[in-house]
């Protein structure tokens, strides 16, 4: 995958792009860069953002510098490439979406900061809009790295164990459910056990076992539930 991601702190994903999982992907053929508005803005002293129209408080990133920044890196030719703008009140993310992006031979993330970005570049820039939840961040820094994170994880090679990103939550393995309980030596600690199952040896009633936990969790979490 050629993942870019659009920031004014692009030293913020040096710790990102240090994580193992990371690593495996680049040493996988996976492409990284941290593009920063800043070096490309059309506007002198590095300007990127204005005050709004219509007043208020806080300033907006310009339409004018996300494009330019994306002219720079593309051109013209953007078409097929994903540009996801991360934004409080876009699609939440999900699994689901993490799947159809790590599909995704190019990918691209615009990170906002101040009050906002320009609604043009929702509109005529970007092909998704996308929340990592119902909260306001600073910036979309960290949702870009929440968003990268489960995206990048899903990539043949960026974990050590083909099998471990398989049965885990929310995969089809597991209907979309949590994952099931896990349990590790000791077998009991301070009174606390493990449940007689895991440690019987029987494959079957320990898959059978796993799948009806992994279900409980899910109807758990279902909204109202
Ligand atoms: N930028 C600020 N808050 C955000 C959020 N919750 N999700 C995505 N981007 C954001």
């Amino acid at each position: 995958m050629k993942l870019d991601v659009f920031t004014l702190f692009p030293e913020w994903f040096e710790w990102f792009e240090s994580q193992r999982h990371v690593r495996n992907c680049v040493a996988e053929g996976s492409e990284l860069r941290f593009l920063n508005y800043r070096e490309t803005t059309p506007l002198s002293a590095g300007q990127v953002d204005d005050s709004p129209y219509g007043g208020g408080a806080g300033m907006v990133m310009r339409v004018d510098v996300v494009d330019a920044a994306l002219q720079a890196a593309y051109g013209d030719s953007r078409a097929g490439r994903r540009i996801v703008l991360l934004t409080p009140s876009g699609r939440m993310f999900d699994e689901e979406l993490a799947v159809e992006l790590a599909a995704e031979p190019q990918l691209t993330l615009l990170c906002g900061r101040y009050e906002g970005v320009d609604e043009r570049v929702r509109d005529h820039l970007v092909t998704d809009a996308v929340s990592i939840g119902r909260y306001v961040l600073a910036g979309g820094e960290l949702a870009a790295m929440v968003v990268a994170d489960a995206v990048l994880r899903k990539l043949p090679g960026a974990l050590g164990h083909a099998q471990s990103a398989h049965e885990e939550s929310f995969s089809a393995a597991l209907d979309g459910d949590p994952e099931y309980p896990h349990y590790t030596r000791p077998p009991l600690y301070k009174r606390w056990g493990v449940p007689d199952v895991l440690l019987s040896g029987d494959h079957a009633l320990v898959d059978e076992w796993r799948r009806e936990r992994s279900r409980e969790r899910g109807a758990r979490q279902e909204p109202g539930a």
